[in-house]
């Protein structure tokens, strides 16, 4: 059995708690949150005894075998160090840090260790994705050519999610003061993940990020200067173009990926907002034999249904268990945060920037 403490007991922490307490081979023995209320009211509804206010006292005092670490972005890096410091296999919320250099400390601190590292890029939890990304390794669709990638959030235009303007877990997302890195940290961070997956290293790329509150704008303490949108074009290693974007105003879709990939022999797409239960299918096209006989005789996409694949919690588990660290790992989180890094630094001069 894998013990595992939960540090950081939020919104997301529900999810993992429920996760590695369904999971047979683990459970959650601890938990931490600098906010009292918080923390007790989580352990009352996931029956955890030990509790603590400070991730220190969590790893002096509890006997865990790994740390989820679903603090806010700005602690991801100094408490996955403090766990991988004492022997704890680490599964990190992502993005893995705030820039790339302190991603790298963290892969630096895991050197000579062997412990399991994993960030959670939850669209992987699709299995639909997953067997996307192996049709489209094996040269299925054939040369890659062009890409679009979309990640759409509405909760700055609606209510769907609560009230941003009112609520401490929605306002430290708008501001840099309060570590955020805006939508580009938050789910530019998937979508870069997700759109290159499947296609390989990004060689450039070109990004325009926008914040639309006006500059000082001001809600509580927050300073709501994080970025709210953003556009990117990129070309990989392998010559294959696209486009990856996010925005908090797409008004109309709660939490939608979408991605298309265009090969010369076929191509692949998937969408959903919700990647196990809607995220267990992707569409699949070679229909390039068909001429042009009536408008009603469309080209055919096909539908291929998937059985569920692990989570990344699951797998996190299974690699403990297993000894083989399991994607995505921390090294993986590095290389998306070495591209978030890239577009931001894009979006400031203007122009393209080669990621390495
Ligand atoms: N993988 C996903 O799809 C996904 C989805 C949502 C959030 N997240 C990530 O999860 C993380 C947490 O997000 P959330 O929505 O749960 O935020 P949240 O604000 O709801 O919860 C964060 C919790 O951490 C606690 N905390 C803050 N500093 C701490 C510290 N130093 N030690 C212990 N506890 C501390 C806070 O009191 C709070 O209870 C973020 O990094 C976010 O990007 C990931």
């Amino acid at each position: 059995m894998i013990k595992v403490g939960i540090v950081g007991t939020g919104g997301i922490a529900e999810w993992h708690a429920s996760a590695f307490k369904d999971n047979k081979n683990s459970d959650v023995v601890a938990a931490c949150d600098v906010n009292n209320d918080r923390l007790n009211e989580f352990c009352d509804k996931f029956n955890i005894d030990h509790r603590y206010n400070s991730v220190d006292e969590l790893l002096e005092q509890s006997d865990v075998d790994a740390i989820s670490n679903t603090t806010p972005d700005a602690f991801h890096k100094e408490i996955s160090i403090k766990a991988i410091e004492k022997n704890k296999h680490i599964f990190c919320e992502k993005p893995l840090a705030e820039n790339y250099a302190d991603a790298k400390l963290m892969c630096d601190a895991l050197k000579g260790k062997n412990l399991i590292n994993m960030v959670n890029f939850s669209y992987r939890n699709s299995s639909g994705y997953q067997e996307l990304c192996k049709m489209v390794k094996e040269g299925k669709i054939g040369n890659i050519m062009h890409m679009d990638a979309n990640y759409n959030q509405s909760w700055l235009t609606s209510n769907y999610w609560g009230n941003w303007k009112e609520q401490d877990k929605w306002l430290w997302r708008l501001s840099t003061n309060h570590g955020s890195k805006g939508t580009l940290g938050d789910i530019g961070v998937h979508i870069f993940d997700f759109a290159s997956r499947p296609i390989g290293k990004i060689k450039k790329l070109n990004s325009f990020l926008k914040t639309f509150h006006s500059k000082g704008e001001k809600i509580k303490d927050y300073i709501l200067d994080a970025n709210d949108t953003f556009l990117s074009m990129v070309e990989f290693d392998n010559g294959a173009i696209g486009t990856i974007n996010a925005t908090r105003f797409a008004t109309g879709y709660s939490n939608r990926l979408e991605l298309r990939i265009f090969g010369d022999k076929g191509a692949v797409k998937i969408e959903f907002d919700d990647p196990i239960n809607e995220g267990n299918k992707f569409m699949f096209t070679n229909d390039t034999e068909r001429e042009f006989s009536s408008k009603k005789d469309k080209l055919k996409w096909e539908e291929i249904n998937c059985p569920p694949s692990p989570t990344n919690f699951e797998r996190f588990i299974e690699s403990i268990e297993s000894n083989t660290n399991h994607e995505p790992d921390f090294d993986r989180g590095a290389e998306i945060q070495n591209i978030l890094d890239k577009c931001y630094e894009s979006s400031e001069l203007g122009h393209w920037i080669d990621i390495n």
